[in-house]
């Protein structure tokens, strides 16, 4: 089932065309900019970029801002570990994600739009351009003007902020104040520019909500996270796979659509991105969707699942996971940097046998003052996967706080670099771990 992600790659707008799509500007015209956000309202679309803000209650505050400029941007940086969902839904449609876009714009009252893309996503690119000038020369885009900015491979160019920046042609250091308050190309005395940023597959739901309504829509999922959510699977998985379910769907059926474990038995780690607290073979019955995360004590972010077998070590996966986001940090938050130096130093010295009790005491004192005064989530990531970790493994903890080592396989925690969807295999970017802090 699904609507995000047809089968086969839609080759061109005919066939996009054939497939029902290229109605989104009509029926906004139709309808006007408040409807359109109210269809989004109704629909109960929340944001897919991670934190699951609701959409329509988004693009409200933007069309009601002050601003002499508005922008709409649509981020495609994706840069979470275990998370290929956006890419495959680009390569696979990436009309629908265009038509979002306009409709994102149209709803917010501007014609100038961004689409902000990895540079090295070559492949996502190029269907974003093609996709974006059959559109135009279709005349389905009305005035709206589309820039591609190629991005760098930074985990921080997919955070709003820096992603912001990275537009106006800076490095992506997120700034203070977020883009509804300081959107793109402000100057002293020019008034407001706000942004809305929204993620692709936010995006890519609206022309399918516009085309067949809220009730549509909210008749999938659960009551608080409607629609669908493309998930990956990787890790010991049989396939690494890209599908789309139903939100609510138990955590169990994506391992199946995957095959199952390699060598059978059941995951020990689940790791859901690397920001959010880690689950365990007792949490296999979760539905996937906002609310049932949450009443587990994480949180659904991109739906990027690595499921890691018996043999891993949750202390060696956590110093991976931490080594990441220690490198990722860009330091301009005292708390930030230096609590994911700490926690990679610690976790990374209990993994090779070098610490004790007093280690792990160490990490949880940092897990209470890591997200003090921070600019974006990015510390808070942290915090919450170290906790999740200390929770829920302490036996690998006090393992290794008692000289223990392991010698399974490492595990490192990286990007997915591409995705072979007929062979259902992912390849990985080059780990951090070896110049991170203890590493
Ligand atoms: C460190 C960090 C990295 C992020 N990376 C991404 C990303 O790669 N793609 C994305 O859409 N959102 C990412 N986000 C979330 C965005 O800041 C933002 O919330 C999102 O693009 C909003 O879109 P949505 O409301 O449609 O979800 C990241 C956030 C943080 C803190
Ligand atoms: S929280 Fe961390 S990554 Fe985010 S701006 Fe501050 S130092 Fe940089």
């Amino acid at each position: 089932m699904g609507y995000l992600l047809p089968s086969q790659r839609l080759p061109d707008l005919a066939a996009y065309l054939d497939a029902g799509g290229g109605t989104t500007l009509e029926r906004c015209l139709e309808i006007g900019p408040e409807q359109v956000i109210s269809e989004v309202r109704n629909a109960r679309l929340r944001g897919r970029g991670g934190a699951g803000f609701p959409t329509g209650i988004k693009w409200q505050g933007l069309a009601s801002a002050e601003g002499t400029r508005k922008f709409a941007v649509c981020n495609g940086a994706e840069g979470e570990p275990g998370t290929f969902k956006d890419r495959a839904i680009i390569r696979r449609n990436p009309y629908q994600v265009v038509e979002g876009l306009a409709a994102a714009a149209f709803a917010i009252g501007t014609q100038t739009a961004f689409i902000g893309v990895k540079e090295k996503f070559t492949e996502a690119i190029q269907r974003l351009e093609t996709a974006a000038q059959e559109l135009s020369a279709a005349g389905l885009l009305g005035d709206l003007e589309i820039t591609i900015v190629r991005g760098p491979d930074d985990y921080l160019f997919g955070e709003e902020k820096g992603l912001l920046e990275v537009i106006e042609g800076n490095d992506p250091l997120p700034r203070l104040y977020p883009p509804y308050v300081q959107g793109l190309f402000e100057e002293t005395g020019a008034g407001p520019h706000p942004a809305l940023v929204n993620n692709v597959e936010t995006l890519a739901n609206i022309p399918h909500i516009l085309e067949r309504g809220a009730d549509w829509f909210r008749a999938m999922g659960t009551t608080d996270s409607p629609g669908t959510m493309v998930c990956s699977f990787g890790g010991h998985t049989v396939a690494d796979l890209v599908a789309e379910v139903e939100l609510g769907t138990p955590l169990a059926a994506l391992l199946d659509l995957a095959g199952g474990m390699r060598g059978g038995g059941r995951p020990r780690m689940i790791l859901n991105g690397v920001s959010n607290p880690p689950l365990t073979s007792a949490d296999l019955d979760v539905p996937v969707s906002f609310e049932g995360m949450r009443a587990r004590g994480t949180a659904l972010g991109s739906a990027g699942f690595t499921f890691l077998d018996d043999a891993t070590c949750a202390v060696q996966v956590a110093s991976s996971a931490s080594a990441f986001l220690f490198r990722g940090s860009c330091g301009q938050c005292p708390s930030c940097k230096l609590g994911t130096t700490a926690i990679t130093e610690r976790f990374t010295a209990l993994a090779i046998g070098g610490a004790d009790t007093d280690d792990i005491e160490e990490i949880a004192a940092w897990t209470q003052r890591i997200t003090d005064s921070n600019r974006c989530g990015l510390g808070a990531g942290q915090q919450a996967l170290a906790a999740g970790v200390l929770e829920r493994f302490t036996e690998d903890l006090a393992h290794h706080a008692a000289g223990g080592i392991c010698d399974s396989e490492p595990f490192h925690v990286t990007t997915i670099a591409d995705w072979d969807d007929s062979a259902g295999q992912f390849t990985y970017s080059r780990p951090v771990l070896e110049d991170a802090p203890g590493g």
